[in-house]
């Protein structure tokens, strides 16, 4: 699995990707396109024999790290692509001192709150109703180790 910087030819895939996650809050080609003019965004996409296997989206706001989106196709889960990904995530973080990662995940999303909890993460609050009026959300967070910034 190769992850490496989002180009824009990528965006189309991205949004096919997350067409295939009823449910899922979609950025679709404009909000990939958007976060061009934001320095603190990163998108990055992880490649798995030559074709885009998912997406990743966060905000470096040291000393955090936010991350906002992130989505396998449906042909390539459980092959590790989010863990890549999320892997990525955290050796920016370091590189850039961060202190803690955070997202917010749908309280019913078992597969994302398993990947981070495996990744680390804990559980620290919940956004009643966040998701559409209905479903919480809750909010993980992972604290890395470093160095006094
Ligand atoms: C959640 C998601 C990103 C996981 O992607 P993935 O590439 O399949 O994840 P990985 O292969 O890296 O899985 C790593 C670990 O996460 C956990 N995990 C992943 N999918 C899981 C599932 N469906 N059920 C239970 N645990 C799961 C497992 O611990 C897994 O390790 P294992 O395969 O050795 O058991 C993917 O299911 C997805 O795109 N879902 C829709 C979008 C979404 O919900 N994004 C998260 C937003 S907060």
């Amino acid at each position: 699995m190769l992850v490496r910087r989002a180009r824009r030819e990528d965006y189309p895939v991205f949004a096919a990707i997350e067409a295939e996650h009823p449910g899922y809050p979609a950025w679709g080609v404009n909000g990939f396109e958007a976060e061009e003019n934001n320095r603190n965004s990163v998108t990055l996409a992880a490649e798995c024999d030559g074709r885009v296997a998912g997406f990743i989206n966060f905000w470096m706001l040291r000393p955090q790290v936010q991350l906002n989106t992130l989505a396998v196709g449906r042909a390539f889960l459980r092959r590790g692509a989010a863990t890549a990904l999320i892997g990525k995530l955290a050796e920016y973080a370091a590189k850039s001192l961060c202190r803690e990662i955070d997202l917010e995940v749908n309280e019913h999303n078992a597969a994302a709150i398993a990947l981070y909890s495996a990744r680390g993460f804990v559980a620290v609050g919940r956004r009643p109703k966040f998701y559409d009026d209905k479903d919480d959300a809750v909010l993980m967070r992972k604290t890395l180790p470093g160095k006094d910034i």
